[in-house]
């Protein structure tokens, strides 16, 4: 197919609903993805590209002809990967170095479609679009139109998946990306995985779901089964006894609870993984440990040392990542307004300075008091007597 012409049809026709360039051909690459979207500008329709650079997104509005030139020179020079969705049609294309284009293309039908300039925000996986795991697990009518009392979960998923999209080097994946998701539930951040490597990056992905019950275990393996998912599957197992038989890429742990969060992170740094995406739940363990005489005040409430014990809990995850050679970011995962247990830590591998960590991490424990961690035992157990 011919690059030029095909973007130039796909503009021209006005059925486009949104496109998505990802993948940098480059790692230096400022931007990272950028999203094109119809709108009506005083009733012209006009393409916005949303370029997205240092997680900011910077916002231009084309004419056809200006976004068709825009995007051709876009797919030659800096991305690898668009996926289109237009009324009728979705395409899940590569650009080669050269220019080649490859496409795959679907038949699809949208709910509906509005132009208007202040549509509701562009989530990675749209409203009114039909998307197969999201129907299965009844989040969408079979039209693609989100349930009202799904949408905070609709919500959760886009933003994991932002967050997941603006993480990952994807320049850098060799082969299969492998993830294992720790304490899955019901699965829908997993299945969103699974779709957003599958589906939209277009990307080989092996994922596992690993939880303690084996009712939600027979479910998601059925939903998989359902959907022909292949290599997303699901197991039962405690985070503790699980051992992995291939490399894996990325861990993912949201809101496993107390110390399986523990466990779960002193697994990702044993396999050495690229990435860490973690949502800490109850942490139970240092409510009873921490101690330290002038902030007395701040320890005699529970109500207050029970959000002080999951801050403590949290920063010394940070700083056990730290030590491990992980640069950690803290982002809000979901507004305070749904759950105040709402911060995910962000691990990336990258070899940094250990002995300084190691030295805030002592320092950080000694301040609180804090032995006997089950990290510490779990990690000298898994990997060697380190702690
Ligand atoms: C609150 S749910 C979270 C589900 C999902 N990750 C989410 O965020 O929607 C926590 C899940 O972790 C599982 N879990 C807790 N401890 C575990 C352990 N040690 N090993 C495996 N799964 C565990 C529980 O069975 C439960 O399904």
């Amino acid at each position: 197919m011919e690059l030029n012409q095909f973007f130039e049809d796909i503009l021209t026709d006005k059925t486009l609903v949104s496109m998505v360039a990802s993948n940098p051909r480059k790692k230096q690459n400022e931007c990272k993805r950028i999203n094109i979207k119809p709108v009506l500008i005083r009733n012209q329709y006009t393409l916005q590209f949303e370029s997205l650079i240092n997680n900011k997104a910077f916002h231009e509005n084309l004419s056809v002809d200006e976004a068709a030139e825009k995007i051709i020179e876009d797919m030659r020079a800096n991305f690898k990967n668009i996926y289109i969705k237009t009324q009728n049609h979705e395409y899940q294309c590569m650009v080669s170095k050269k220019g080649k284009l490859t496409c795959k293309k679907k038949e699809i039908e949208i709910a509906s479609f509005s132009l208007s300039h202040d549509r509701k925000k562009d989530y990675i996986i749209p409203d009114n679009e039909k998307c197969d795991f999201l129907i299965e697990l009844g989040v969408m009518d079979d039209n693609g139109k989100v349930y009202k009392k799904k949408y905070d979960k609709f919500r959760q998923i886009n933003k994991f998946l932002e967050i997941v999209d603006g993480t990952i080097d994807y320049e850098n994946i060799n082969g299969s990306f492998k993830i294992i998701d720790f304490g899955c539930g019901k699965a829908y951040l997993t299945f969103g995985l699974y779709y957003y490597f599958h589906n939209i990056l277009n990307k080989d992905v092996e994922i596992i779901g690993l939880d303690l019950k084996e009712d939600v275990i027979d479910f998601c393996n059925r939903t998989s089964e359902n959907l022909g998912y292949e290599n997303l599957e699901f197991i039962k197992g405690d985070i503790v006894d699980f051992d992995s038989r291939s490399d894996i890429d990325m861990i993912v742990t949201l809101h496993a609870c107390n110390n399986a969060t523990d466990a779960a992170l002193v697994k990702a740094v044993k396999w050495n993984v690229d990435y860490i995406l973690s949502v800490p739940c109850c942490q139970h363990e240092f409510f009873n440990k921490i101690d330290n005489a002038c902030l007395a005040p701040m320890i005699e409430h529970g109500l207050i040392k029970e959000r002080l014990s999951s801050m403590v809990t949290d920063t010394l995850r940070v700083l056990y990542l730290n030590n491990e050679g992980y640069e950690v970011k803290l982002v809000e995962f979901v507004a305070m307004e749904h759950t105040p247990k709402n911060i995910m830590i962000k691990g990336v591998k990258k070899g940094m300075d250990v002995n300084a960590a190691k030295m805030k991490y002592n320092k950080f424990k000694k301040f609180w008091n804090l032995d006997d961690l089950f990290i510490e035992k779990y990690h000298n157990e898994e990997i060697g007597n380190e702690y």
